[in-house]
């Protein structure tokens, strides 16, 4: 008798031990992104994020692990960015496929996702349409229709009425264009001139001139954050614009934190709108800031690329409890839709319909705290917008 309850239990004890066993399950997460060349700190951003959240969550969703791995595309390249999306996806059996800096880079992957059985998880790039193209996209960190609106309001606040409107000729840069002429024309402003320029210009000498010759009160621009916001935030300083009265409007991709220290007092006082600033005053932001600083190894290369990684992958733990580390891209972005939470940039959710993030957009003015640091500091609350881009798009 004795014998039998023995042997029950040791069969009970082995089955449920082999059962868990069986469950545990290393989950790939494929990241691409910019890595090396000139914007390799955006892409360093990324990770700091994603580490970031190892840090301080671990990398185990009950019993499966979360192994990370990344892609470099240094600059926008939609075939080396399917490529890399495609050998992540055939030869590492990645479950989820995340980052994505820029616009054409994601838009290049979103054909795959479905016959892959994989769900994108986007950490940066901001055209509204990119959630349309796959029901298994994602996104957690913004648009420029998102940022971009609200900045029509607090300049037509502040008196100005007449707008040149300059920005990088490709997808965020034509919505951007568009989200604030259309909420600065309703207000009863006016958008003199819209200049498109080559994503590759570097010689903004010839558009400050043109800027000049407007007669607008001020510019609005947008371009993607790297070296060349850098470039045009010093051309509009060194040209003479800023001296004479003419004001910089744009969405916060023009002050990321990592660039203020070159901007120097050039920069303070310029405002902007945007979804995160790394001064962002909350218990939640202390605790994400103090590990990705700790991440990227030097603090004032911290910038927003991380807070949508961090976000990203706690979407993504989310995905695989609710699919139990198994393949099911479907079950997976199901489960995320509605999904709200506290980020370190604010309350956030992932709109059910869309699956793109509300948020709050915040009005921030660079300025400069007692130890010489430069900040983008909170001054107003545009709170949970979501993409009104959506609702405009044909
Ligand atoms: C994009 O390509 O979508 C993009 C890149 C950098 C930004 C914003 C948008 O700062």
């Amino acid at each position: 008798m004795r014998t039998r309850i023995i042997a029950t239990a040791l069969a009970l004890a082995l089955s449920a031990g082999a059962s868990a066993t069986a469950l545990a399950e290393t989950v790939k997460v494929g990241v691409i992104g910019p890595f090396s060349g000139p914007f390799a700190l955006q892409g360093k951003n990324f990770k700091a994020g994603i580490d970031a959240w190892f840090a301080t969550h671990g990398n185990k969703v009950g019993n499966d692990t979360i192994e990370v791995i990344y892609r470099d595309v240094p600059q926008p390249d939609p075939a080396q960015s399917k490529s890399a999306a495609q050998e992540l996806v055939v030869k590492e059996k990645v479950q989820y496929l995340a980052g994505f800096y820029f616009t054409p880079d994601a838009m290049a992957v979103t054909p795959i996702l479905k016959q892959a059985n994989v769900p994108m998880v986007v950490m940066n790039a901001a055209t509204s349409a990119i959630v349309t193209k796959s029901p298994l996209v994602v996104r957690t960190s913004f648009t420029t229709w998102q940022t971009s609106t609200p900045m029509a309001k607090v300049a037509y606040d502040q008196g100005i009425r007449k707008v040149i409107s300059v920005v990088s000729d490709y997808g965020p840069g034509v919505d951007a264009e568009n989200a604030f002429k259309t909420a600065f024309t309703a207000l009863g402003g006016q958008v003199v001139e819209t200049v498109r320029m080559p994503l590759s210009t570097n010689d903004f000498s010839p558009i400050m001139q043109r800027v000049k010759d407007s007669g607008a009160q001020a510019v609005f621009a947008f371009l993607p954050s790297g070296p060349t916001t850098l470039g045009f935030v010093k051309a509009f300083n060194e040209n003479g614009l800023k001296s004479g009265g003419i004001k910089l409007l744009a969405p916060g991709d023009l002050t990321q934190e990592s660039d203020l220290p070159a901007l120097g007092d050039a920069a303070l006082g310029m405002l902007t709108t945007f979804h995160y600033s790394v001064a962002h005053d909350s218990p939640e932001n202390k605790a994400f800031v103090e590990a990705a600083r700790k991440a990227i190894g030097n603090p004032v290369e911290l910038s927003f690329p991380a807070v949508a990684a961090y976000d990203g992958m706690y979407v993504i733990t989310k995905m695989i409890a609710a699919t139990g580390g198994k393949p099911d891209a479907q079950k997976a972005v199901d489960a995320v839709k509605g999904l709200a939470w506290v980020s370190p940039r604010g309350p956030v959710s992932i709109d059910a319909e869309s699956r793109h993030i509300t948020e709050n957009i915040y009005l921030r003015e660079v300025a400069k705290a007692a130890d010489g640091t430069y900040y983008n500091k909170e001054i107003a609350t545009f709170e949970k917008q979501d993409d009104p881009g959506l609702k405009a798009a044909p």
